[in-house]
């Protein structure tokens, strides 16, 4: 991408010239979905689409911040000691809370920042949006002020942001996966532990296709939040018959013999997902490694029916898309990515029916929700990092 537009933006709304620049990803989740939080695997990549933010100190304890996506908003500014949720600061809420706890935590951010943020990642898509703006002004931060901060440690701030600040009660995986990715990999994390190891991902004359619904994602942090407290509620009913601190610690047959033990039949449901996509995750992961895309595929295919069935996130517009890729020659596997409610798909298909498997898809969706679907072939990126040197090579 060519920068010089945002550095010129960044010239004329803050009349000093040079920012450092810097980049965070979004991200699309393999498999692994609504695992984090149930203590399970994912299996989440960066994309190439993410957040640039330009970045200068400043003298005094200002801070000021821009973004390129909101220019009606103008530019929002409040004091290194005003660093309290406010509705009107709108966007900036989500930086103002990394600097926020970033300094509750004792690091040294004794100035004010300059900074603007531009990102071309598909607006309400479900690719991250959020956790991508909290890690670049992370990362921001951690060199501005030559912090050497630990990447995990950003992560969890990241995610504390999401929780405590900003209200959605969200797992580790957003933040973590665009913390630390890497090119061309997926990351397998074991959200219990937060052990993690990198996969490369060759999917040979297969292309990542990523399907957007543009169905506006609605209530998505009360459904969100909602299933969050089934779980919590099944996984209770369940530790008055066993010890375990997690759902997703349950091995398949244990929880057959267990589930009666769980009262309500829909809480069962979202408990059976939560214990089913935790082991497809760990399977997808060993048929990856020994080349078997198709094998993948189809686990990619039966996370989606879990989502659809028994966790019920999928929606109307999401299973349009997906139902009918599955249908198609040429598709290896296709699913929901992310929250779900709406937002982005993903699909495996075949590097030499893409274009035409693009077309077909589309209209079909076209027909039956009357949306415009988007589509966009995933390239696989590196985490947050500082971009200057890279531009300027
Ligand atoms: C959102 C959350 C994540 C994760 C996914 C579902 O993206 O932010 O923590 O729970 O949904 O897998």
């Amino acid at each position: 991408m060519d920068l010089t537009p945002l550095r010129n933006k960044f010239s004329e709304i803050f009349e000093v010239s040079g920012p450092r620049i810097f980049f965070a990803p979004g991200r699309i989740n393999l498999i692994g979905e609504h695992t984090d939080y149930n203590g399970g695997y994912v299996f989440p990549c960066a994309i190439t689409f993410g957040t640039y933010g330009l970045a200068n100190k400043r003298n005094d304890d200002l801070i000021r911040l821009y973004s390129a996506n909101f220019p009606d908003i103008g530019m929002i500014e409040f004091s290194l000691r005003e660093l309290e949720f406010l509705n009107e600061h709108n966007w900036a809420n989500y930086p103002k809370g990394m600097i926020k706890y970033l300094i509750e935590e004792g690091n040294s951010i004794n100035t004010g920042m300059d900074i603007l943020f531009y990102g071309n990642i598909p607006n309400g898509a479900g690719l991250s949006s959020s956790a991508s703006i909290e890690l670049v002004t992370g990362v921001i931060v951690d060199c501005l002020f030559e912090l050497n901060l630990e990447r995990l440690n950003l992560v969890k701030i990241g995610k504390k942001v999401e929780n405590k600040f900003i209200g959605v009660n969200s797992g580790i995986m957003d933040q973590f996966a665009i913390g630390m990715a890497k090119k061309d990999c997926g990351v397998l994390l074991d959200c219990q532990t937060l052990a993690y190891e990198y996969a490369p991902i060759d999917l040979e004359n297969h292309h990542l296709i990523i399907m957007n619904t543009n169905k506006r994602r609605e209530l998505v942090s009360s459904k969100y939040n909602e299933r969050r407290s089934e779980c919590q509620q099944a996984l209770e009913d369940l530790q008055k018959i066993v010890k375990i601190e997690s759902l997703c610690q349950l091995k398949e047959e244990e929880f057959e013999a267990l589930k009666h033990h769980i009262q309500n039949d829909i809480v069962r449901k979202r408990a059976k997902h939560a214990v089913y996509e935790n082991h497809r995750t760990i399977q997808a992961l060993k048929e990856l490694k020994s080349g078997h895309i198709k094998k993948f595929g189809e686990l990619m295919n039966q996370s989606h029916q879990s989502l659809r069935d028994d966790y019920e996130v999928t929606g109307n517009e999401l299973d349009t898309l997906v139902e009918f890729a599955w249908q198609q020659k040429g598709v290896i596997g296709a699913r929901m990515t992310g929250a779900g409610f709406g937002g982005c798909a993903i699909a495996i298909v075949e590097k030499a029916e893409s274009e035409k498997l693009i077309q077909k898809i589309g209209r079909h969706y076209k027909e039956k929700s009357g949306f415009e679907a988007t589509f966009y072939i995933a390239g696989i990126g590196d985490g947050a990092k500082e971009i200057t040197q890279e531009v300027i090579k």
